[in-house]
């Protein structure tokens, strides 16, 4: 082994957005590029020396080179003990799993999340700390400030690890190991959610699903826990083998993107529950019988049941939702008589609640679903979770969904994301907003009153940190609510999501279309932010 300093010069642009550094492979692969950001990374974490990092990622294209590259910076970088994921393979929920399992001092996740992965496509790379969480702020402004002064990095001379072999290698005095990427995971899932019930549900054979993994980094962890510990037949999980292409897809799981499965729910011979998990296994859709559960519900349906499942059956001390996230989950809260915060989006914003054991739950509309077992969303575990409150409940999932909005109201909601849109009139278009905020309360859009209009921002309550300018909110007087913000985690020009929640508790009113019942405030918003005119779009690309 032989330490080498290789001199650079920093890239304009390093700067992590809602979840890590997230651009083209072909950026990724100018010389340098990688090796100038991972350098940052320790720069801004270090002394490295002695530690242990963890490493792995969803498998996409670029993922086995990448870590090649931090395996070996890694070393020259003082790290003492290395744990990589067999294949270079870790789940998001896995690696924050096994960063506090083993007590890492953080790790390293290689993942573009549900953007397509391949050689003209996407690729990122994100760190998460000590707790097993997103890096906070100030942890990845630090990252940008190093990426923007750099002039040098450290590397060894060495040939690449055997990434498929489980085991124990060495370069020089950092001992790296290849752990089986799924079973410390499957072994925390085993310890939260009832096993045996679940078992039970599938044991009779009347009981149907379908996990739809994408191509993408779920479908060894899916087949090991459905249809290895608990029973499933084999090939409920579809699409398993995770390729770096995503089989040419587009692994995010909405009614979008996973249409075969929605298909596979609906109709004559419809499976009893689905379920679709992201590039990077941290999202998660879930659907019955002909019915879909929004994320905003499921996040309020998980807390108002959580006492029946055994790793919460204690109860939860707080929920926290991301600001567009419906506020279902906050009716919940306040019959439980727990908090309720309120978070910019992105799942960094929740490691301090849970670390402070403020929330024990928390989620966002954006198929983001998770608690305080690890500290990152967690698309299997909702799965579980879903799975043993039917196997409790015995009851069709539609019917959960439905007694839920008999008895706290139904909060509806969608978003609509324009995207690849001119990123300079995105960027108007909400400067606009900005500077018309005082003189919108009591205007009229589509004959409905503006009541108030804010720029989130938000106080940290425990670290007291402030994030501002996290998405316009417009309240209108029928209770409904208009959210506008610009994408962080987009790799081509800008995407506007314009979120749209309104209540409504009237029982004869709670089984309604969301883009039925949301009409107005949907028009409401078109002519608040002038969206057409500043897009040049006549609908958006995709409804969730
Ligand atoms: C999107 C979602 C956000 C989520 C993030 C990472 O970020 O909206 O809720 O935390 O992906 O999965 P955005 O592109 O909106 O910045
Ligand atoms: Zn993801």
């Amino acid at each position: 082994m032989k330490p080498i300093t290789v001199i650079t010069k920093p890239f304009p642009g390093q700067k992590p957005g809602t979840s890590g550094l997230r651009k083209k492979v072909v950026e990724f692969q100018q010389p340098h590029y990688l090796e100038n950001f991972v350098q940052s990374i320790f720069n801004s974490i270090g002394p490295c020396d002695g530690h242990t990092l963890v490493i792995g990622g969803d498998g996409r294209f670029y993922n086995r080179e990448t870590i090649q590259i931090i395996i070996r910076m890694a070393a020259a970088n003082g790290f003492s003990r290395l744990l990589v994921g067999q294949g270079g393979i870790l789940s998001t929920p896995a690696a924050s799993c096994v960063i506090r399992k083993y007590q890492a001092f953080g790790g390293i996740v290689l993942s573009a999340s549900h953007n397509p992965g391949g050689p003209s496509e996407d690729f990122g790379i994100k760190y998460n700390a000590a707790n097993g969480g997103p890096a906070p702020e100030k942890m990845t402004n630090e990252m940008y400030q190093q990426s923007q002064n750099i002039q040098e990095y450290f590397s060894v001379e060495s040939e690449d690890i055997d990434l498929d072999s489980l085991g124990k290698r060495q370069i020089g005095d950092t001992k790296i190991e290849i752990i089986d990427p799924v079973i410390d995971y499957a072994d925390l899932m085993e310890s939260k959610f009832d096993f045996p019930a679940i078992a039970g549900l599938f044991a009779g054979g009347k009981f149907r699903m379908c996990f739809d993994a994408m191509h993408a980094v779920t479908g060894p962890y899916a087949r090991e826990i459905l249809e290895n510990r608990l029973g499933a037949s084999k090939g409920t999980v579809v699409n398993a083998i995770p390729l770096t292409d995503f089989g040419g897809g587009h692994p995010d799981p909405n009614q979008v993107h996973a249409k075969e499965l929605v298909s596979r729910l609906k109709g004559q011979n419809a499976l009893d529950f689905g379920a679709a998990s992201d590039g990077d296994g941290d999202r998660n859709m879930v659907l019955g019988k002909d019915c879909y559960i929004n994320p905003c519900d499921s996040l309020a349906i998980l807390a108002a049941n959580a006492k029946l499942i055994p790793g919460y059956s204690g109860g939860i001390v707080g929920i926290a939702r991301s600001m567009p996230t419906s506020r279902a989950a906050d009716r919940v809260a306040a019959s439980l008589g727990i908090e309720c915060y309120e978070t910019p989006t992105g799942w960094k914003f929740f490691g301090n609640l849970l670390d402070a054991g403020k929330i024990t739950l928390c989620g966002e509309e954006s198929f983001g679903t998770g608690s305080d077992h690890v500290r990152e969303k967690d698309g299997l575990w909702a799965v579980l979770f879903w799975l043993n409150l039917i196997a409790v409940k015995q009851l069709p999932v539609a019917t959960i969904v439905s007694d839920h909005w008999a008895q706290y109201g139904r909060d509806y909601f969608t978003r609509h994301d324009y995207e690849g849109v001119n990123s300079d009139s995105a960027h108007q278009m909400i400067d606009r907003l900005r500077q018309s905020l005082d003189e919108l309360p009591g205007q009229e859009f589509a004959g409905l009153r503006v009541d108030s209009a804010d720029d989130f921002s938000y106080h940290d309550p425990v670290d007291h940190s402030e994030a501002t300018k996290q998405g316009i909110r417009v309240y209108f007087n029928n209770g409904g609510r208009v959210v506008f913000r610009l994408s962080g985690t987009g790799t081509e020009g800008a995407t506007l999501r314009v979120y749209c929640d309104c209540y409504e508790d009237s029982p004869t009113r709670l089984a309604q279309d969301p883009q039925e019942a949301l009409a107005v405030l949907i028009k409401a918003a078109d002519q608040v932010a002038g969206i057409k005119q500043s897009t040049g779009r006549m609908a958006p690309d995709v409804i969730t």
